[in-house]
């Protein structure tokens, strides 16, 4: 291992040297050091994103192997995998996965397929002209693995429960036998969508196939959303209790039941569930506006205000924790110019109190650090974000995540670089496959993990998101009208003035203090 590593790094600067001396070879095709971030200054990062960019993609796409983030088999996600304390290298993996993970993977596939250089680089760096072929042929074993799970479990209607995917059949995992969420399958289906639009318009006739093959497993998602999740008067499940997950949505014996009172009436990423059930069920004209309508008391304007900065008028968040913001990742809401100010502004606030607050990195539900003794994770912690602008205002603010920049990177790129290089900078952050999961604040220990939502959020929002291609399909659908003016609609209603646009989103002041800890010695 010490031997390896001069090597490598000898490498990486001299095909750097060779990148800068030859301007007309693509800077795609040099291969940077693991731990590349330290190479960078935070002006460097702000003067030149490009290549920081490059890197950064470079190694997140390391996590894109068999048996770290998914099964080469049936094309299906994992979780992700915990790493090795010391070496960094894959140890154990969670062998099970969500609709929301699947919605990463996808998204990331949809880009690369339409074309993007970035996912490109994610998914296949030494040839990046392979990408394509790449993502449709996992595609093509996914979906492959979604009708058979259908054919299994037809009580489900097309839509995911958790999942265990070690196996080339999927099953709910122990705890979702018979209950399928709705917010993560809302997730996953615009996500389809998105990947469905760059399919259809590629020149390539297998592609085009292969639209249409995922288009009828779509399709049937449309007739069992409201037969499965609606409760009437506008309430939509958060999780339904299947009676049998073997019997068909039809069947006479199968009933949905409410698992609790608890409604998906968020105006967050809750949110992409209810366009399908407003676009595509079957429900009344009378029953669509009532879906709006139970979630207006959720959407609240509040003003950031604190140390000095603000006031500064945002969305209330649940948390503020950046996941929250998932939804402008898969729906073209910046279209609307209100939202794109008010998203912003979101931004204003969550990177400027960070430094309020001295923090050297911004907050968004993660999992816990490694207990060094047991080798176990912590727990998750859900509750962090930004208490003074959140309904939820018991919070833990103990850890920061890199995965914390991707609504930052929407809406103004180079701060969201200087956030993440922030954090990658301190010990343990990167390993052979990128990104590492989470950092205490204090610097004392890290989350050895590596998952989808805590890498492939901030990946996906480099790529813009499907936000182009979910466009272009509403469009062609003649949707698109529909969906600005409901937004408008209803963010008109609750937000008139927007203080705070003129602040500029801070950057970061504080470090991550450095207290000991080693790197990972296969990225050092
Ligand atoms: C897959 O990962 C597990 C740990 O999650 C490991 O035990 C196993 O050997 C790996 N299998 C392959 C084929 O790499
Ligand atoms: C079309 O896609 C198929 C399947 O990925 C691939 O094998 C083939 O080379 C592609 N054809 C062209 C002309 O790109
Ligand atoms: C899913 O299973 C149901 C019930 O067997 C079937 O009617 C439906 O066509 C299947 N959906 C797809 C996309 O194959
Ligand atoms: C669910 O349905 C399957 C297939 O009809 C049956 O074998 C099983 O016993 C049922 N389970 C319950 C709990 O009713
Ligand atoms: C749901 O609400 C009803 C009426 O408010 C209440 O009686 C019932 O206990 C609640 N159920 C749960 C599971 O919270
Ligand atoms: C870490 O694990 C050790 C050994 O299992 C245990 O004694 C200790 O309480 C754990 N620490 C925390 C903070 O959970
Ligand atoms: C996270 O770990 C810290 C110890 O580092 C502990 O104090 C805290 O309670 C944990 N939080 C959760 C939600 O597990
Ligand atoms: C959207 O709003 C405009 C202006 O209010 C209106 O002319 C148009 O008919 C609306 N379109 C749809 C699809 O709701």
């Amino acid at each position: 291992m010490f031997l390896r590593m001069p090597h490598i790094s000898f490498l990486a600067l001299f095909w750097g040297a060779t990148a800068l001396a030859l301007p007309s070879k693509s800077p795609t095709s040099s291969v940077p050091s693991c731990r590349y971030a330290l190479e960078y200054s935070q002006e460097g990062v702000l003067k030149d994103p490009e290549s920081f960019i490059s890197d950064f993609l470079y190694w997140e796409g390391k996590f894109h192997q068999n048996n770290v983030s998914y099964n080469t088999e049936n094309g299906c996600s994992y979780d992700g995998t915990q790493i090795d304390w010391n070496t960094g290298e894959a140890t154990v993996k969670h062998s099970f996965s969500a609709a929301s993970k699947e919605s990463l993977q996808i998204m990331l596939y949809a880009q690369a397929i339409s074309g993007s250089q970035c996912a490109a680089r994610w998914l296949s760096p030494d040839k990046p002209s392979a990408a394509a072929d790449i993502a449709v042929s996992v595609l093509e074993k996914k979906l492959t693995a979604y009708l058979n799970f259908n054919e299994t479990y037809p009580g489900f209607g097309g839509f995911l429960p958790w999942f265990t995917s070690d196996e080339q059949d999927l099953s709910p995992t122990w705890d979702w036998v018979n209950r399928v969420p709705a917010l993560d399958n809302g997730e996953l289906l615009w996500a389809v969508y998105g990947a469905i639009q760059a399919l259809e318009t590629s020149p390539n006739e297998s592609y085009r196939e292969l639209a249409k093959e995922w288009s009828k497993w779509l399709d049937y998602t449309k007739s069992t959303a409201a037969k499965m999740f609606y409760a009437g008067d506008g309430n939509v499940c958060t999780v339904m209790d299947i009676a049998n997950q073997s019997w068909p949505v039809n069947d006479p014996r199968q009933r949905y039941t409410c698992e609790s009172n608890s409604t998906l009436d968020d105006p967050y990423e809750g949110e992409l569930f209810t366009w399908w059930l407003y676009f595509y069920s079957d429900l009344s004209a009378q029953d669509k506006e009532l879906l709006w309508e139970v979630k207006r008391p959720q959407l609240v304007s509040v003003e950031y205000n604190m140390g000095g900065v603000g006031p500064i008028t945002v969305q209330q968040g649940w948390w503020f924790s950046s996941h929250e913001q998932w939804k402008v990742l898969e729906m073209p809401y910046y279209d609307v110019d209100l939202v794109r100010r008010l998203f912003t502004n979101a931004e204003r606030a969550r990177t400027c109190n960070s430094v309020v607050t001295s923090t050297p990195g911004m907050f968004a539900s993660v999992n816990n650090i490694t207990n060094t003794t047991s080798g176990e994770l912590l727990g998750y912690i859900s509750a962090a974000g930004i208490p003074s602008i959140s309904s939820q205002t018991e919070q833990e603010h103990d850890v920061i995540t890199p995965y914390s920049v991707f609504p930052t990177l929407l809406v103004d790129q180079q701060v969201g670089l200087a956030w993440l290089r922030n954090m990658l900078i301190g010990k343990k952050m990167q390993n052979p496959y990128g990104s590492t999961e989470s950092t205490r604040v204090d610097g004392t220990g890290v989350s050895a993990l590596l998952t989808w939502d805590s890498k492939v959020t901030t990946v996906n929002a480099l790529l813009g998101g499907v936000q182009d291609l979910v466009r272009q399909g509403l469009k062609k659908e003649g949707l698109y009208n529909a969906f600005i003016n409901v937004t408008e609609r209803e963010y008109s209603r609750v937000f008139k003035d927007l203080k705070g646009e003129d602040i500029n989103l801070c950057l970061p002041k504080e470090s991550i203090p450095d207290t000991g800890l080693v790197d990972f010695t296969s990225c050092s």
